[in-house]
């Protein structure tokens, strides 16, 4: 028997290709959630399954004893995209929040007279794991678990009062989502970005940005606080779709915040084998080239779905707020064929593969306006935004 920790609707999927997936009954779904922004190029991309193919029958594990010909490589990418220097690589979202979390500790600890207090956003979604979840800003997700990390303050999003109110030299690090995913996709703003990035410096406190769901491409920028020119971060965690759907999480560092992790202090068993590392450096190169391709789709997403509601997000990043739970919404745009989801109750997020096209926008459109009735039929109206 499986944990019943999730639900799930009555198909078993099968197959993928491009921004399409397939039952075992042969039925098509376009994909605009692809596996919660992990498949950014889609499914079966002929690049990735030969990288797959061919690293499979050369090596796929040699744990972090010994160097192999991909993860530096990957590390060198990874700090020329983001303007950091280090990199550390695991296996998922929540792992590297933790590798940022014991960074932000140490660092507090040992440079800082002790202090360990983290600042963190209400609504904001940071993993499962205990250190993760001590930073998730949403009650419902830590309670059962009892006491988790000591010292987190949470804040309103875009609050600079509080925000102000909040950070001191007992601060060792401000952590936030550039734009929160599971939230319910919300931007934060670029004064409040640079306010956390002052504050933090004027504390010695580490600013760490989870890209986990909005980096790597998805906003049509590299990473999504580089929207705003000067903007920094000194830790960056990303994950989702590094791998093309291979299991991979990195935090980044800049030299100071480096230096909070040294020899002994941290390790993976797993993270950033030669078989995930070489599929991400193939998966850099594609959407290097899908940039301006992403900003475009991005931008006609976002002008289609304004047809429904007020959009929030960015690039291949939306979300709808609904006067009504979402979730009838999204398993009635299943049985029309289209993949989407609901995040915080009321919000129907989308997040197509970076190669979707204005076509399968238009498709994913005609689906989301033939339901336009249900959604009267409720009585509810569909244009209105939380
Ligand atoms: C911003 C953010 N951080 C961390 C995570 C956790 O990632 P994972 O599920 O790979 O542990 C997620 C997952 O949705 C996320 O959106």
């Amino acid at each position: 028997m499986l944990l019943p920790v999730y639900t799930r609707p009555a198909l078993t999927i099968h197959r993928g290709e491009g921004c399409y997936l397939f039952d075992t009954n042969g039925r098509r779904y376009l994909d605009f959630i692809s596996g919660v922004g992990v498949n950014a190029l889609g499914h079966a991309h002929p690049r990735i399954v030969r990288a797959i193919t061919n690293q499979a029958a050369r090596v796929i594990h040699t744990s972090n004893l010994y160097h192999h010909d991909y993860q530096a490589p990957l590390a060198r990418r990874l700090a020329a995209w983001s303007g950091l220097s280090h990199a550390f690589f695991s296996n998922s979202g929540a792992e590297a929040v933790e590798t940022a979390i014991k960074a932000a500790r140490a660092h507090g600890l040992r440079q800082h007279h002790g202090k360990v207090q983290l600042v963190a956003l209400e609504n904001s979604f940071h993993g499962r794991t205990c250190g993760a979840l001590s930073v998730t800003g949403r009650p419902e997700y830590r309670r059962a678990f009892g006491p988790l990390l000591p010292e987190v303050r949470f804040i309103p999003a875009n609050d600079i009062a509080a925000l102000r109110a909040a950070v001191s030299e007992e601060t060792a690090a401000i952590l936030l989502e550039p734009i929160q995913g599971e939230g319910g996709v919300h931007v934060l703003e670029e004064r409040f970005l640079r306010e956390v990035r002052r504050l933090a410096d004027a504390a010695r406190a580490l600013w760490i940005a989870d890209e986990t769901q909005c980096g790597l491409g998805r906003t049509g920028h590299y990473f999504a606080y580089q929207r705003f020119g000067g903007l920094i971060p000194d830790i960056v965690v990303t994950a989702k779709p590094l791998a093309a759907g291979l299991p991979i999480g990195a935090t980044l560092f800049n030299e100071t915040a480096a230096t909070a992790l040294p020899r002994g202090q941290h390790g993976s068993t797993f993270g950033g084998g030669p078989l995930v590392c070489r599929v991400a450096l193939e998966v850099l190169d594609e959407v290097e080239q899908l940039l301006p391709h992403i900003r475009q789709t991005g931008a006609y997403l976002h002008r289609r779905l304004a047809e429904l509601g007020t959009v929030r997000g960015e690039g291949m990043m939306a979300g709808i707020a609904l006067e009504q739970p979402g979730e009838p919404i999204v398993a009635r745009a299943l049985e029309e064929g289209l993949m989407i989801n609901c995040t915080h109750q009321t919000v129907l997020r989308f997040l197509p593969p970076y190669i979707a096209t204005r076509a399968h926008v238009d498709e994913a459109m005609e689906v989301l306006e033939r339901l336009l009735p249900v959604l009267a039929e409720n009585g509810k109206s569909p244009y209105a935004i939380a």
